[in-house]
């Protein structure tokens, strides 16, 4: 190692992606690229402020398109509190989504992999939102004629809406500055460069540059900016991850089959993030499920397969009942393994020991496999005594008995512990026709089971 000399005055920058580090290495740390660190003063380097870029507003002193005047310290007491200032979207499940609806000053990114709909979310929130102020939809993906059409397929009224088809950021800087919008959509962020930022479109350094640029713009305006970012299968948001941080709320959309859309925040300064958007995609865009609490049962006619059991939990502050089902098979080799994306496999595995402890059901020779119906994520443990039953009637063979719901966190003497909003949770069961709901306490008509000896043989009959 040789000593070091002009500490902070030379860095390594990434040709690709813009990254820079004190000491140069063969590969960039950030994108991946081979041989792009090159050596840069940093004494030559203006720092890159906000409002740098979109320039030449006329409003001046201090906003976000002006020329950067230098802040200085305000009294906390001379600060104007903003309470209250949101835009509702017209799309309910989308405003739920967002904490009530969208806050304004605030940037929102929307993420989702192609095609699940983003476009056509974001075109009917523009056009369903709540203010008379002028709306821009910037487009970079798509030609002013595909949105047309888009709009005509949904039934949108067509004179609310502005359109933008560019991708460079200095232009859009123009048309902000020129139309002032209340409501802006950026489709997608991917597609925004802006000169300063290399020569290379869809750099890092281009998407956290264009976007930082944007934000800072609705920071200073009584304006909701949505980002669009497109997001591939398995790197959930790979290339958009770096501008999670510089926006208020992420929201993501996913797919459980081919029409149900989930959309959930991921971040969210102004709400909470457990709140779930379900919409369908029908041939007028996306509409929300009306009353999903029961979509994500499975109806059958006749027994239930062994394996079964279902579950009433909260996805934020509504109630959907889901079946969770198991499989056991004896393990191959010697060891042992549980197969369980939606729900924590650190659970399954308790839940199956405290069966094997308490009622002497040998699970410990035996892999398993455990999913969800609909494809939820299940976290609560108010799932315990669901799982309990699906495992032993897994494990047995033995059918769980139809129209009974089972709620309750099992400890790990097998006792079954209290949960929060119970009564909801029975009554959601009652109303989708759940004759029996199996509950730690009595509560609006559940039956109180103690332990999980209990509530086994009230479920499989036999004493275990
Ligand atoms: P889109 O909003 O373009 O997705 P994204 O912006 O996330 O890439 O939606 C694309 C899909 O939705 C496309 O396959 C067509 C389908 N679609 C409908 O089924 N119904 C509709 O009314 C619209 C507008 C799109
Ligand atoms: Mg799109």
């Amino acid at each position: 190692m040789s000593a070091k000399k002009k500490t902070g005055t030379t860095a390594y920058r990434c040709t690709s992606c813009g990254y820079t580090q004190p000491r140069w290495l063969g590969r960039c740390p950030d994108c991946g690229e081979w041989n792009t660190l090159q050596e840069v003063s940093l004494q030559d380097e203006a720092p890159a402020g906000p409002g740098s870029i979109i320039a030449g507003s006329a409003s001046g002193g201090g906003g976000a398109f002006s020329p950067r005047v230098a802040p200085r310290p305000i009294p906390l007491s001379a600060v104007e509190a903003r309470s209250g200032s949101r835009l509702p979207t017209g799309i309910p499940e989308l405003d739920r989504v967002l904490g009530g609806a969208v806050m304004k000053r605030s940037a929102i990114l929307v993420g989702g992999e192609p095609g699940i709909g983003k476009s056509t979310l974001l075109l009917q929130a523009a056009a369903g939102a709540a203010t008379n102020g002028r709306i821009l939809y910037v487009s970079g993906e798509e030609s002013a004629a595909q949105i047309r059409s888009r709009a005509d397929r949904l039934g949108l009224p067509l004179d609310r809406i502005e359109l933008l088809c560019t991708g460079r950021l200095e232009d859009i800087g123009r048309a902000l500055s020129d139309v002032n919008p209340v409501f802006v959509i950026v489709d997608s962020i991917q597609t925004v460069y802006s000169p300063e930022a290399g020569a290379v479109p869809g750099t890092v350094n281009q998407l956290k540059l264009c976007a930082h640029e944007l934000v800072a713009w609705v920071k200073e305006r009584d304006a909701v900016l949505f980002l669009v970012a497109h997001v591939t299968k398995e790197g959930s948001i790979a290339g958009p991850k770096a501008l999670e941080h510089l926006v208020d709320t992420v929201i993501s959309f996913e797919r459980n089959d081919d029409e149900v859309r989930f959309l959930r925040a991921l971040k969210n300064r102004f709400g909470s993030v457990d709140e779930l958007g379900i919409f369908r995609m029908t041939e007028k865009g996306l509409q929300a499920v009306e009353d999903p609490s029961g979509m994500f049962i499975v109806r059958r006619s006749g027994d239930l397969p062994p394996g079964v059991a279902v579950v009433p939990v909260f996805e934020g502050s509504r109630v959907f009942m889901v079946e969770i089902q198991a499989l056991t098979v004896s393990a191959k080799g010697a060891m042992t393994r549980v197969f369980s994306d939606r729900v924590d496999a650190a659970r399954v595995s308790r839940v199956a020991a405290v069966l094997e402890k308490r009622i002497g059901l040998r699970f410990s020779d035996q892999d398993i496999y455990v999913n969800v119906a609909g494809g939820v994520r299940l976290v609560e443990s108010a799932i315990d005594l669901a799982l309990a039953a699906a495992l032993y009637s897994a494990r047995t063979d033995i059918p769980s008995p139809p129209s009974t719901a089972l709620i309750g966190e099992l400890s790990l003497a097998g006792e079954i512990r209290p949960v929060n909003r119970l009564r909801q949770r029975v009554k959601a069961a009652a109303s989708l026709g759940f004759g029996t709901v199996m509950a730690p306490e009595a509560d609006s008509g559940s039956r109180a089971v103690k332990d999980v000896r209990e509530a086994v043989s009230a479920l499989f009959g036999k004493a275990p």
